[in-house]
């Protein structure tokens, strides 16, 4: 089929689920229930949605059956190690700690290393990997090279972390760090990918430094294929030889198998350090649950272990990565601001262009969400000064970096018209962008302010 040029879904489809149709006064009621945050609507009042990426994939008829293979022992569960075999055999580490999701890793990973006034760099942390090492009263310092913080710039490895930036972090705070870290692809600088290059760089810099690299794993499969389209000489190989090379140089991961992992739910931490580890196991024994089973059941560990290997198919991959540039290149097309190029999850669109006539702290960002849901139904998320403006120790408010509107793409849950829609959905919203007003916060709890903030609309 090599000679086609239309991409299809590298799937049929076996079972499917009916979306709710609404009327634009219902969207209205709704959304006032919800204190004009979309984080606050029911999911069956939203008929397309791009809220997230993260444990909202179709699983294959080959995960549904390997449900039924869940060994639900409390202790050394079958099912454990078949999901620790298929995590070594793809990572290389040697400890592989389950873990309900991403961000219990992130917890009991900094818990177990990081002191209050420490740093840890990154590309650019996510809002939970962030708010966890705040937690330690550390800090988090985002690297990312200066092309990944200007939305229209091109650049094939946006998401890269800043060598230079790094060597200077770690000459002058060196320290103060115990560990870093890089976020493959970079979901808050836009789904962009990381260069096998730009990670050599890092292994480099934390042997000078001794100091363990980690990645933020959750976008593995993307990134790898990211990088055999776009790296020089990676092109022969495969993603799974590309997604081991990561790995390899890399001391440990915390993942989230809610994305790549093709999982409803489910993450793992894996570290070569034994100390470490036992370290870890113990507060996962508090927290999460047993060694074997880490706050997941059996059946879930069977579904991540079908995922992780699913994840690595070349066509599934072309078709995620070909269908997210899809929506960008239309949105290019029709002149609307866009991160560009398009990242692997996620379409961004550059809230603060599509409403420069709102300022950064009534949050242009937040207002696109609002407006994308009355007009067509569609959920999207703010990633921008709503989820990033405020500093909880002080309480200061400062305009993001960037204001964005991210539509992250759920893995092989919707089709090519379901995008052509939300397109059309976008372009009715661009035309009335003028009357759309800001929005300020009337009601929000000190930390991840985002996910259960009020909103009202600024008066005229
Ligand atoms: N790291 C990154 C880069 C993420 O994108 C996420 C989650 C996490 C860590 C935490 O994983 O949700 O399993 O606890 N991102 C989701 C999103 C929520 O919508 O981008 P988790």
């Amino acid at each position: 089929m090599e000679h086609f040029k239309t991409i299809i879904e590298p799937f049929r489809i076996k079972s499917v689920e009916a979306v709710k149709f609404t009327h634009r006064e219902e969207r209205e009621a709704a959304l006032r229930e919800a204190g004009n945050n979309v984080f606050l609507l029911h999911g069956e009042d939203v008929l397309v949605d791009l809220l997230t990426d993260s444990g909202t994939g179709a699983m294959s008829a080959a995960q549904w059956g390997a449900l039924m293979q869940g060994d639900e022992s409390y202790a050394g569960s079958r099912s454990y190690y078949r999901f620790r075999d298929v995590v070594q055999e793809l990572t290389g580490f040697r400890h592989v700690i389950p873990t309900h999701q991403g961000r219990a890793a992130e917890r009991i990973l900094f818990h177990s290393i990081l002191e209050a006034g420490q740093v840890v760099p990154n590309n650019n942390h996510f809002d939970t990997t962030r708010a966890n090492v705040e937690a330690e009263k550390a800090e988090a310092r985002d690297l990312v090279i200066p092309e990944g913080r200007v939305p229209s710039q091109e650049h094939p490895f946006k998401g890269n972390i800043d060598l230079g930036a790094l060597e200077k972090t770690l000459e002058t705070d060196g320290d103060r760090i115990p560990l870093v870290m890089v976020t493959v692809t970079n979901n808050t600088g836009g789904g962009q990918p990381v260069s096998l290059e730009n990670l050599r760089g890092v292994r480099r810099l934390c042997d000078r430094f001794q100091k363990p690299f980690y990645l933020d794993a959750c976008r593995f499969a993307e990134n790898s294929y990211f990088i055999k389209k776009r790296e020089e000489g990676q092109g022969h190989r495969s993603p799974r030889e590309i997604a081991r090379e990561m790995f390899s140089l890399a001391d440990g991961c915390t993942m989230s198998a809610k994305k790549d992992g093709l999982a409803n739910i489910g993450g793992f931490l894996c570290t070569n350090d034994a100390e470490l580890a036992s370290r870890e196991r113990n507060i996962l024994i508090m927290t999460e649950g047993f060694p074997t089973y880490g706050g997941l059941a059996g059946r879930d560990l069977e579904a991540i272990a079908v995922g992780l290997r699913e994840t690595l198919d070349e066509h599934y991959l072309d078709y995620r990565l070909l269908s997210t540039r899809y929506v960008v290149e239309r949105l290019v097309d029709a002149g609307i601001p866009v991160m560009a190029p398009a990242g692997g999850h996620a379409v961004y669109l550059d809230a603060r262009r599509f409403l420069p006539h709102i300022e950064p702290l009534h949050y242009p960002g937040q207002a696109l969400s609002v407006e994308l849901y009355i007009e067509a139904g569609v959920r999207a998320v703010e990633i921008g000064t709503v989820m990033f403006g405020l500093d909880p120790h002080t309480g200061e408010e400062h305009p993001a970096r960037l204001d964005l509107l991210r539509l992250a793409i759920p893995r092989r849950v919707y089709t090519q018209s379901h995008m052509d829609y939300v397109l059309e959905a976008i372009g009715i919203v661009w035309e009335r962008r003028e009357k759309i007003r800001g929005m300020r916060i009337t009601k929000a709890p000190q930390f991840l302010r985002h996910f259960t903030a009020h909103f009202d609309w600024l008066a005229e």
